[in-house]
Order: C-alpha cells, then structure tokens, then sequence
C-alpha cells in the first residue's frame, strides 16, 4: 500500500502533539509520512511539498501548527487535496489563538479545523480514516468496528459509585 495521509507539523515542539495521528494511523494499517516544515520559516519547502502530494497518490493533508497558525491555510491555498487543521496549544492563549487562526479560513479555500492539541491531532487521524473508508471498504469495517469498542467500553463502566467516591473524600 502506498501512502495515503502526509502529516506536516509546524515545528518538532508540535511532535508530542502530533504523534497521536501516528498511533491511530498506524492502528488502522494506514500508510502516511510526516514533516516539520514552517509556513514562515520555510515558506519554499512547504509550497513544495504541498504541490506535489497529489501527483505521489496522498489523499489527505494532516496540518498542525501553533500561534499564528496559518500552516493549513497555506497548504490549502497549494492542494486541492482534504487538508485537517490541528491547532496546537500554546503558552499566551491555551490554543484559543492557534484555533482561531486555523478554522477562520475566508471562503474559498477550506481547512476542516479539529479540536486543540493531542485531543485534535488524535481525531484528526480519525476524520482521515473515515474519509478514506468511503473508498474502502474493508477500512470502512474496521472504523465501524473502532467506533463499537469504543461505545462498548465506555457503557460497561458507566455506573458510579457514589457510595465508594463519597468514603474516599472522608
Ligand atoms: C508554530 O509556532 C509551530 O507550529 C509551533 O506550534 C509554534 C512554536 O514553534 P517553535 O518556536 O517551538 O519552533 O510555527
């Protein structure tokens, strides 16, 4: 299998963050390739790398940066590839300014925006797994079936004791 997701981060303090598309990527036997590249640092390698996913057969772009977080943006403007959004966290904001930053694409050039930080970059990974599960259909199973385990473990310890967490705090 070839690869099928690119993932660019805007910089290697984006790793920690970012490396839960590698987990659920990889889960699911899904091919992909990483970068830390810059939007502002290395506009040149970026454009380039973007242009050219397309002709290598990737079909969706995993983009997250930090702070004036215009890296999916920019990577938008140069595909017409699915590009995700995953706005990082930061030390000014909580992320409230990467978020913003990403999702707040003018008309005409979409960035699908997750939400911020590790929580975003894992679902980022899971919104490429569902977009190419519409064209496969054994992907396609095996998110159906990621979704029922998930749903399963969460109703098998829905009860609280209340009576135990009450004890605890005496
Ligand atoms: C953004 O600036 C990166 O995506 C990162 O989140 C943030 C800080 O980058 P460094 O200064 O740590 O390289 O470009």
């Amino acid at each position: 299998m070839s690869v099928q997701v690119a993932i660019i981060m805007g910089s290697r303090s984006d790793l920690e963050a970012m490396s839960e598309t590698f987990k659920v990527l990889s889960q699911f036997h899904i091919e992909f390739e990483a970068h830390a590249l810059s939007a502002h640092r290395t506009p040149d390698a970026v454009r380039e790398l973007a242009e050219g996913l397309e002709g290598r057969g990737i079909k969706i772009l995993i983009a997250g940066a930090g702070g004036a977080a215009h890296l999916a943006g920019v990577c938008a403007s140069h595909t017409s590839l699915p590009v995700i959004g995953v706005p990082m966290k930061t030390s000014m904001m909580g992320g409230l300014d990467s978020l913003l930053s990403t999702v707040q694409m003018p008309r005409g050039i979409p960035v699908a925006t997750t939400a911020v930080g590790a929580s975003g970059a894992y679902n980022a990974a899971l919104l490429a797994v569902s977009i190419l599960a519409l064209g496969d259909r054994d992907l396609a199973t095996a998110y159906k079936e990621f979704r029922r385990n998930q749903t399963q473990k969460v109703l098998t310890s829905s009860e609280i004791d209340v009576a135990e967490i009450l004890t605890e705090e005496k």
